[in-house]
């Protein structure tokens, strides 16, 4: 081999050095990129969105069993948002207080919002905006909470309620009694006859806007007893068919004309029948001072009672203006029987009713009755428990699933409208004229 040969074989060598040398560093550049792109989807972005949040991810499947589960539960809310920078302030897991209130801040630095929250075996309730309700009400649903001046629920503490029923309208001073309703946020149970419905049937849509309930009281005030069990039917459907062209809802319960029935006429009505425990007797007084009087001094008046009225009478409408008010004033809360009968943990049967009191509860008096407390509202389901106040914490399952839930911000706005939280807020600003 001739030297010539020689140096073309070293200069072969020397480029096949030199491209495996370019080949294992083009290699060695694609690894590392593809190990930037990883590593920053894997840690840098969850963090990224931890702190200042991001786009969609694919947690719905848990917000949904979430929601499902418990829609008045609080969820944890990242500190990301421009109003939370009071709060990014304070980065310590635990309680905090500024001028807003109490706030509790998570170890993965969220805090709890928009529902209860049992914390070291406290119940307590964020607000919209992750403060504690301290020395007030909230209503959720039919039921009220109070949480003293340390935020602590106190679950025997509780409105007493009433059912106002109005009988044998609709008439001409309806609209006004709704008035009243609608001023003093209460609501009301209106057993109407067919032929007056065709007289005004323009007021029942406002009466379900109101969230009043609509009972029937028969198509012409007739005594059921004394009709054929044909006609009974005929006075109960009719008054169905037209409620249902008026205002698309058929009369769930109803009120027999007199309060007199008897087993047939029961079940050939085939609703609940609701009669009454305290008779205001406007209809022989037509006086709203002696209406007022009578409703207040009866004996039936308290918690569970229902009180007959019937809206058809000027002055009985004047007595009502008074009377919100004055029970309000009281104490008590305004309600449907059907939401009477809710909170008392009665599920309405084919069945006479004229009261939901304690007594007639506890004395097995009230049919469909599911025992245990009447009114009382208690809530247990999430557990939570701080080990030392800042790094541990124990949860229950239900909780694991809203841990996830903050991670998409788009998505919990859209929880936040599902759950009861708009109620909550209407509610929370109508127990302040209580
Ligand atoms: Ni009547």
């Amino acid at each position: 081999m001739d030297k010539k040969a020689l140096r073309q074989s070293r200069e072969r060598k020397r480029r096949q050095i030199r491209r495996r040398k370019i080949i294992r560093a083009v290699v060695y550049l694609l690894g590392a990129v593809l190990l930037v792109i990883f590593v920053s989807r894997g840690i840098v972005k969850p963090i990224i969105r931890r702190i200042f949040g991001s786009g969609p991810d694919d947690s719905n499947t848990l917000r949904t069993e979430a929601v499902e589960s418990d829609p008045n539960a609080a969820i944890r809310r990242p500190l990301k948002r421009v109003t939370d920078t009071e709060k990014l302030t304070a980065l310590t897991p635990g309680w905090h207080e500024n001028a807003e209130g109490r706030w509790y801040q998570n170890t993965d630095r969220t805090y709890f919002a928009g529902g209860f929250m049992s914390i070291d075996g406290v119940q307590y309730y964020f607000n919209e905006d992750g403060y504690i309700v301290r020395d007030d009400w909230i209503t959720l649903g039919v039921k009220d909470y109070y949480f003293d001046e340390t935020g602590s629920l106190e679950p025997q503490r509780n409105h007493p309620l009433l059912a106002l029923t109005f009988d044998d309208g609709p008439g001409p001073y309806t609209n006004r009694l709704l008035d009243a309703l609608e001023k003093y946020n209460a609501r009301a149970t209106f057993f109407m006859l067919g032929i007056q419905i065709e007289e005004y049937p323009d007021i029942l849509p406002r009466m379900q806007e109101l969230g009043c309930e609509l009972g029937s009281h028969t198509w012409n005030h007739k005594d059921l007893t004394t009709l054929s069990l044909e006609g009974v039917k005929e006075q109960f459907r009719d008054t169905d068919d037209l409620m249902l062209s008026v205002c698309g809802q058929t009369a769930k319960i109803a009120r027999p004309p007199y309060g007199s029935w008897n087993d047939d006429v029961l079940e050939t009505a085939g609703k609940p029948f609701i009669n009454w425990c305290v008779d205001s007797m406007d209809w022989s007084y037509k006086d709203a001072q002696k209406d007022y009087e009578s409703i207040l001094s009866a004996d039936g008046l308290g918690d569970g009672a229902i009180i007959l009225m019937h809206d058809i009478y000027e002055p009985t409408v004047a007595c009502v203006e008074m009377l919100i008010p004055k029970l309000q004033e009281m104490g008590y809360k305004l309600v449907t029987v059907s939401e009477l009968a809710e909170a008392s943990n009665v599920d309405l049967q084919l069945a006479t009713y004229t009261n939901f009191w304690k007594s007639s509860l506890e004395a097995g008096d009230v049919p469909g009755y599911r025992g245990t407390a009447t009114t009382e509202s208690s809530y247990e389901p999430f557990e939570f428990t701080i080990s030392d106040g800042y790094g541990e914490y124990r949860e229950e399952e239900s909780t694991e699933d809203t841990e996830d839930i903050y991670e998409d911000e788009s998505e919990e706005e859209e929880y936040q409208e599902e759950d009861s939280s708009e109620a909550y807020d209407e509610e929370y600003s109508e127990e302040e004229s209580w």
